[in-house]
Formats: structure tokens, C-alpha cells, sequence
């Protein structure tokens, strides 16, 4: 986050009823609110498709506040927040939306400027009619002067992501398109760069000569909620591995870049996307395997299988957990492999990188055979916990020579510290305009070229799809991605 004098803007929430608005932007722009980090005159539009006006609009918004934060609702800030707002009632496709939209935007407000954010929190099959629409209503002129916001999965195959692009290019220049992918505004997703590059420990150990094989792991509890109509066509692949997953993969593998800045940054995550090696179709089956969630229980509490989830198609053959392998071919990693998996409705939710370190190349120790030897590990735990971890072998105290694994374990947040939201740090980044932690469309378009050929053997054989219950770890028939027999699963920290 800069600390660059922050000029007021309007900013426009298309989508404003829906489930990321009310789960994530709204609750994070009251921080925002809290922490005073909004300009004095910063207007917000809500644009939705419920017959609200105003008031109505403020009622779900205080309710949605002091639901999310409870003891820590704070009324006085709420009220400052919600005086903010505006709320627009209209179809994405209907011109006269966006007419009432100009006229909001243009009337004169104390401290304003015409800065303005469109940020699309919409379904990807409503981006064009939003972006044509803009133009002709004349809202997106100047060139060059307001940001849009674009939130994921960017496309649903590199042929949709672009032509969304070109889309985009024809009426903002680069410099005004935010591509958000929230993990990176994760304080322990940036911590991972902090933890290779600010340590001399640990960056020689980052190689093909040290590491076994990596796992990145994002797990849910949470089932779909109400999201099915998005959810049913996009699946786990497109919603969680190839833009979450792929970006914690690239800021793992990175080579440190020259500078901190955006374009340097972004260029080092390309060239790991580009060295992933591309999987032939005939080999699909051998790096990745898709499941579905059935029946079963969490936390003591039974839920429903995937396919009697509300507006879920019958018979849908979408994915909810998905595992997968890749290899990067470069000179740091050849040979490594990536083990990526993510699902709903699993056992905990639970995100982390899990790095397996090779056994020591020679048997020093009586009574502890090097075979028995159980192997160091890293883990970096995103969340719930926000840590690092070490395990490593010591010297059991006694007569004997025998060893035992302890773990070094140190949490990055300290006890007063409270956790920030993605969505905070990258809503302020948007409003200062700072592009470092959001997505340049090579990255977007490298990443769907690795998935490509798992989308499109996935999308010719959709008569069948293996089910997990729910609460489970998964298929566990996802082990047979693995290279060598003792790699397993790691659930635990
Ligand atoms: C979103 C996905 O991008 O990320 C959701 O669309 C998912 O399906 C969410 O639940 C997970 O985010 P987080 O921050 O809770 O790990």
C-alpha cells in the first residue's frame, strides 16, 4: 500500500447485492472506513438488481455490518459509512442504468474529483454488456482517466479471457484495469516473498537439490452457499486452481526479481507460468483428477451433496475438489513436483504451502536408519493460522542415540496484531491506484494456458465425476498423483 495523497473518487459497485459485496467489499471498505484510510467526499454507488432505494440499501448494509462484526460493530463509523452510499436500481444490459448512473456520478459534491472506480463484482457472462454499456453512456471517457475493477476467474478459457481483454483494451488503457486475484492481497501471501527473499536461510535450500516436491493446499468447509449459478459453470479449476493456486505457485517459484515494483514482480511470476510444462492431453489423467462433494458431515453438522444444493443442475458433473500436478521446467525446479489441490466441503479449512525437504544423503545415526528417518519439512500456513513452521530432527535426550522431530513454529502476527482482510489492502491499492498486487493478463493468459488441456478433457467426458462425502479430505484416490510412494498428503500443520 502507497501512502500517496488519495484524491476522492465515486466508486461504483456493480453487483452490490450480491455474495463477494456482501461478504467482502462491503465489511472491508468500513475498515477502511474505521481505520479513516477513505477520502473525506468519497461517494459510493451501489448498483443492484432489488427493488431498493436508499434507505432499504442502508438497513441490509447496517445489518450485514453488525452481523459480520459483532462485539466490534461500531455504530458511529457505520453510520459515517453508510452516508456514503447511494443505491441504483437496474439491469446490467439496460442503457438507462448507466444514464442514471452518469447523472449521480456528475452531481457536484465538496472535495470531489471525476475520479471514478467501476468495480465489477458480476458474473463473468455480464462483463461485456457492463463494458459496452459504460461507453456508450460515455462513463468510461476520458481515456485514461477512471480504474475498472475485474474480479475473477478472468474468462473461462484463455479464448473467452481474450477476448474479455480485447474488450477491455478497446475502451481503458492497461493502466486502468485492476484484475484482482484477493490472495495476493493476503498479508501472509506477501509474507511468503518476504520469507524467500529477506532471509539469506533460506534461499539456497530453494531448489531442485533440496526440496522433495511441494504441496499447495486451499481447503473450504464451506459448500457453494448460494453461488450455483456461477459456481455450476465454472467448477474448482476455474474458481480456486487457476488463479489462486497458480498465484501462490508462481510467488513459491519465483526467481527474486530485480526491483519490488509491479512490472518486475509480474515478469519473474510469467516466466515460472511459462515453464510450467504443458500437459499432453493423453496424459491428463495421470496430472490431474476432479470430484464431487456428496452427503456427509461437518463439524458434527450433516450437509446436503453437491447435486441437491440449490439451483445445481441434476446430474451436474461439476468439480468441487481438484488435485493436481505440474512440474516447472527450469533450472531451479526440474523434477520437483507441484502438487496442487483444492475443494469444498472438506474435512477444515485450511490454506497452506507444504514444502518436503530430501532425506540427508548419508545414514550417520545408530538405532535412527536414514529410511526411518521421517523427512524436515516448511510449512507456511496462510490461514486459518498465519505461520511458518520447521520441523526438524533432534537428539532425543537420554543414552541412546535416537532422534525425534520437533517443530520451530513461529506465528507472523503478533498477539495486538489485528488480521486485515485481502480486500482491504487491495481496495486501497485500487483507490491509490497501485497495480502491484493485481494481475497483468500475460499471467492470466499463461494460466489458463496450463489448465487448458485439464478444461478441455474435463468439458468432452462429463458423464462421470467421483464424489468425496463431505467433511472429508477429498478423493482419496488423488494420491496416485504422486511420483513416489512415501509422499502423501499433508493435512496438518
Ligand atoms: C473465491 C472463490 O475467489 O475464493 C470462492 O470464488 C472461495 O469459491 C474463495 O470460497 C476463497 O477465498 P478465501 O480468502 O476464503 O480463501
Amino acid at each position: 500500500m502507497t501512502e500517496d495523497p488519495v484524491f476522492p473518487c465515486s466508486f461504483v459497485i456493480f453487483g452490490a447485492t450480491g455474495n463477494l459485496a456482501s461478504k467482502k467489499l462491503i465489511p472491508s471498505l468500513c475498515r477502511l472506513e474505521e481505520a479513516g484510510r477513505l477520502p473525506d467526499g468519497m461517494q459510493f454507488i451501489a448498483i443492484g438488481r432489488r427493488e431498493w432505494d436508499d434507505e432499504t440499501w442502508k438497513g441490509h448494509v447496517r445489518a450485514l455490518l453488525r452481523e459480520k462484526f459483532q462485539a466490534q460493530f461500531d455504530e458511529a463509523v457505520c453510520e459515517r459509512f453508510v452516508a456514503r452510499f447511494t443505491y441504483l436500481r437496474g439491469e446490467l444490459h439496460d442503457i438507462a442504468l448507466y444514464r442514471q448512473l452518469g447523472a449521480e456520478i456528475a452531481k457536484p459534491r465538496i472535495g470531489m474529483n471525476s475520479n471514478v472506480v467501476f468495480y465489477l463484482s458480476i458474473k463473468p457472462t455480464d462483463f461485456q454488456s457492463v463494458i459496452k454499456n459504460l461507453d456508450k453512456s460515455g462513463l468510461s471517457q476520458p481515456r485514461g482517466l477512471h480504474r475498472v475493477v475485474v474480479e475473477k476467474p478472468f474468462g473461462e478459457d484463455i479464448e473467452t479471457a481474450q477476448s474479455l481483454n480485447r474488450l477491455l483494451h478497446d475502451h481503458f488503457d492497461e493502466q486502468q484495469i485492476f484484475r484482482i486475484d484477493h490472495y495476493l492481497g493476503k498479508d501472509t501471501v506477501q509474507n511468503l516473498m518476504v520469507f524467500r527473499f529477506a532471509n539469506t536461510l533460506i534461499e539456497p535450500l530453494w531448489n531442485r537439490n533440496f526440496i522433495d516436491h511441494i504441496q499447495i493446499t486451499a481447503a473450504e468447509t464451506m459448500g457453494i452457499e448460494n453461488r450455483a449459478d456461477y459456481y455450476d459453470k465454472a467448477g474448482a479449476l476455474r474458481d480456486m486452481l487457476q488463479n489462486h493456486l497458480m498465484q501462490l505457485l508462481t510467488v513459491v517459484a519465483m526467481e527474486p526479481p530485480p526491483v519490488m515494483d509491479a512490472d518486475a514482480l509480474r515478469d519473474e511470476k510469467v516466466k515460472v507460468l511459462r515453464s510450467i510444462r504443458p500437459i499432453p492431453k493423453r496424459s491428463v489423467h495421470a496430472h490431474a483428477i476432479r470430484a464431487q462433494y456428496a452427503a456427509g458431515s461437518i463439524d458434527g453438522v450433516n450437509v446436503p451433496a453437491y447435486q441437491d444444493e440449490p439451483g445445481v443442475e441434476a446430474q451436474s458433473a461439476t468439480e468441487t475438489f481438484v488435485a493436481a500436478k505440474f512440474y516447472i521446467d527450469n533450472w531451479r525446479w526440474r523434477g520437483v513436483p507441484f502438487y496442487l489441490r483444492t475443494g469444498k466441503r472438506m474435512a477444515e479449512s485450511r490454506s497452506m504451502v507444504a514444502i518436503r525437504l530430501r532425506p540427508p544423503p548419508q545414514q550417520l545415526f545408530r538405532f535412527t536408519p536414514v529410511e526411518e528417518i521421517s523427512p524436515n519439512w516448511i510449512i507456511l500456513s496462510i490461514q486459518p493460522e498465519e505461520s511458518m513452521r520447521m520441523e526438524v530432527h533432534v537428539k532425543q535426550p537420554g543414552l541412546e542415540m535416537k532422534t525425534r522431530v520437533i517443530s520451530l513454529n513461529a506465528s507472523y502476527r503478533q498477539q495486538d496484531e489485528i488480521p486485515l482482510d485481502a480486500y482491504e489492502t487491495l481496495l486501497l491499492d485500487i483507490v491509490h491506484g497501485d497495480r502491484t498486487l493485481f494481475i497483468r493478463f500475460d499471467e492470466v493468459e499463461w494460466a489458463w494456458r496450463v489448465v487448458d488441456p485439464i478444461l478441455k478433457s474435463w468439458a468432452s467426458d462429463r458423464d462421470f465425476i467421483h464424489t468425496y462425502p463431505a467433511g472429508s479430505w477429498g478423493l482419496s484416490e488423488s494420491s496416485r498423483l504422486f511420483d513416489a510412494e512415501d509422499q502423501t498428503w499433508r493435512n496438518t500443520l
